[in-house]
């Protein structure tokens, strides 16, 4: 499994300490959530803490845009140096240019669907994509609970990449523990993000750690 902390629930006061101790761990991406308080009912952080974040990652960064507007972002995200740029397929009008612009700017393409947005949206772009990334949680805050209908919305995403003959991953974000990560595992998910589940543990590597093993 795939495993991408999600620094929103890291310490913001140690983001040195917390990204050191991903750098450690078994961790593969470190996630990172961008809100705008518009596409989103809140704000979290933006490029000078994305930057702050690079400069101490030794891992690629999994940039999740919570925002409206994301197409206008393309090079700015590029420069920090991320390696997968997740756009909301809610908030691209254009997915199809908006995911090009992500490839050709040379990063991995990954397109998010909150839980009420059906994979059929997908379906003419899936080829394209690097990535599908499944909310498992209406998006916008850390510690929600997860919403056990995407496990057979997993289900469906894996045979309709299979069947297309696309390579996306498939990615999951919103309520992912060590109780619903092996559900998620065995409905076919390529890798996690979890943020309370990892920092709010007594021993965040060894939270890791049990997910690499799924
Ligand atoms: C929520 C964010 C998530 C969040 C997950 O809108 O996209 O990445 O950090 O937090 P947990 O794992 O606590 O549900
Ligand atoms: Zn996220």
């Amino acid at each position: 499994m795939i495993v991408s902390p999600s620094l929103l629930s890291a310490d913001f006061g140690n983001l040195d300490r917390d990204v050191e101790m991903l750098n450690r761990s078994e961790a593969d991406w470190y996630h990172l959530d961008v809100m705008d308080g518009v596409f989103v009912p809140n704000i979290s952080f933006g490029f000078p803490v994305i930057d702050a974040i690079a400069r101490k990652a030794e891992k690629p960064l999994d940039v999740h845009l919570m925002i409206v507007n994301p197409d206008k972002f393309v090079s700015q995200v590029r420069d920090t140096g991320a390696a997968i740029m997740n756009v909301h397929q809610e908030a691209c009008i254009h997915l199809h240019r908006t995911v090009q612009s992500i490839k050709a700017a040379g990063m991995k393409a990954a397109v998010t669907l909150n839980p009420a947005t059906p994979i059929i949206t997908l379906q003419d772009i899936i080829t394209e994509l690097d990535m599908v990334l499944l909310m498992s949680v209406n998006p916008g805050f850390g510690g929600q609970k997860f919403i056990p209908q995407i496990l057979d919305k997993t289900r469906r995403l894996k045979a309709m990449i299979d069947e297309s003959g696309s390579k996306a991953l498939i990615e999951i974000d919103g309520g992912v523990n060590l109780t619903t990560a092996p559900l998620l595992a065995e409905a076919g998910a390529d890798a996690l993000v979890a943020g309370s589940a990892v920092f709010g543990a007594e021993s965040p590597e060894n939270v890791i750690s049990q997910l690499k093993s799924l």
